[in-house]
């Protein structure tokens, strides 16, 4: 076992596990969430969701990691219940999915810092035509793929944690001038203001039911990613403050990514951000808003938005390390195969998996308009749909299982036991009674519920709420 590495200090792991969670889903996702959610209300739903929800299934998945030093699957099998290692099974599809396509868009991002840095900011305009271009975006995609699999291979200290100890505090501190830089241009108030201060009058279910699942995705939980960086964690180190930390360099990420961009959309839209004349959400925000408001600035422009888009690529590159390690480790683990020849042959294959999802943006028609849902109005791509089954049905669904099984198959008393190595106070603790609690009832039932309203809104347009 002495083969198999682990993170060489508590600081590794927790920088390694900030760096999985901070990607995509932070300074893409999150303000294009809060763009169409309505702003501060969104925001706050979404803190909520992230300590009061997904921190125990944080704290559950790295708890059942440490405890087994296994591989989502393996897991399952060394705590005696083989019968729930699907779960495991259905974590690594999930990540096997998510990889495929979210290297497409960090293909995207990584092309754009090309762009941006030669003052091509007619790409805005191009944005179709750029991924139609797909032997171009689909040779970046290569590149990015083949150094997440490069760093992978390099093992847990001398791979993932090195590389997620220089990108976490470079991103840090990108992404801080850059903020710098945003509040200094007009207008920026206002778009501080949209994105900071809640009307309440925002909240629906709609908005509840997002925030939770863009918390979920944002965390990377449901798929046993923790699971696997847990596995590899000293039985010194204490759980839940590790993972404390790791919610709080999330949040914070995602909010600050918020301080940054909304200040450029205020700029953008000269104040009127709710006007609904700009992209404020979805792909758009990022590759067709944003080089416009690189444009504005002038002289600074190429600089800053070629930033932009390293910072994005540096958020991408820890979290696409953590989507490859999970399968890798499961072929390590499970089949025996030696972790370079695995890294590479499901790294060849994730990518193989992923040409669908790069094609189906214009260059090919099948894959374009791949499948239209029961009810809904036009067709979702590829692309689009995997995103639907993986990120937001299999990760709910996953953390779902995970938590219920914890708490009801595997049992309160042997979590709380892991829980309490490196943590001798734990037991007995307020946070001890909290968190046997939601990981018991509230967590199992709320991920359970968003599984159901997903799948039945998305799939078959009933719409619950
Ligand atoms: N948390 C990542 C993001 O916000 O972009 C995405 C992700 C990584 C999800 C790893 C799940 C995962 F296991």
């Amino acid at each position: 076992m002495a083969t198999r590495g682990g993170f060489s200090s508590r600081l590794g792991f927790i920088a390694a596990a900030a760096g999985s969670a901070v990607g995509l889903g932070n300074i893409w996702g999150f303000p294009a969430e809060v763009g169409a959610g309505g702003g501060g209300a969104f925001v706050l739903m979404y803190l909520i969701f992230c300590f009061i929800l997904c921190f125990p299934v944080m704290v559950t998945e790295i708890a059942i990691g440490r405890k087994t030093q296994k591989n989502p699957v393996g897991a399952f099998n060394a705590l005696g219940f083989r019968k729930w290692n699907f779960v495991g099974k259905i974590g690594i599809l999930s990540g096997f999915l998510i990889l495929s396509f979210y290297n497409v868009i960090a293909g995207w991002a990584f092309g754009y810092i090309f762009e941006m840095a030669t003052s091509n900011f007619a790409i805005a305009e191009q944005f179709s035509a750029f991924k139609m271009q797909v032997f171009k975006v689909g040779g970046y995609g290569l590149v990015f793929m083949v150094v997440t699999a490069y760093t992978v291979s390099k093992g847990i200290s001398g791979g993932i944690e090195k590389a997620a100890k220089f990108l976490m505090p470079a991103l840090i501190i990108m992404m801080l001038v850059l903020i710098g830089y945003s509040f200094t241009l007009e207008n920026s108030g206002a778009g501080l203001a949209f994105y900071l201060l809640p009307d309440f009058s925002k909240i629906n279910g709609v908005v509840m039911y997002n925030a939770l699942g863009q918390a979920f995705f944002s965390l990377s939980l449901g798929m046993g990613a923790l699971i696997t960086y847990g596995s590899y964690v000293s039985k010194k180190d204490n759980i839940i403050s590790s993972a404390a930390l790791i919610t709080l360099a999330d949040v914070g990420v995602a909010v600050l990514a918020g301080m940054l961009i909304f200040p450029l959309l205020g700029f953008i839209t000269e104040g009127n951000i709710g006007d609904g004349q700009m992209a404020t959400a979805g792909p758009d925000l990022i590759f067709v808003t944003l080089p416009k408001v690189f444009e504005q600035i002038g002289s600074f422009g190429a600089v800053v938005g070629a930033g932009f888009f390293v910072l994005l690529c540096f958020a991408a590159l820890t979290s696409t390390v953590s989507l490859l390690e999970v399968p890798v480790a499961y072929v390590v683990d499970e089949k025996g195969i030696k972790r370079n020849r695995a890294v590479w042959l499901v790294a060849g294959f994730i990518y193989l998996i992923g040409i669908p999802s790069l094609i189906g943006n214009g260059y090919s028609e099948f894959f374009t308009n791949f499948i239209t849902y029961i009810g809904a109005d036009s067709p979702t791509s590829f692309l689009g749909f995997i995103g639907s089954v993986a990120n937001d049905s299999l990760l709910p669904l996953g953390g779902c299982l995970i938590v219920f099984f914890a708490a009801h198959v595997w049992k309160k008393h042997n979590l709380d036991a892991e829980l309490s190595v490196g943590n001798p106070s734990y037991e007995g603790s307020f946070l001890q009674k909290y968190l046997n609690f939601t990981i018991s009832y509230v967590a199992p039932l709320a991920l359970g519920v968003i599984f159901i309203l997903t799948v039945l809104g998305t799939f078959f347009g009933i719409h619950l709420i």
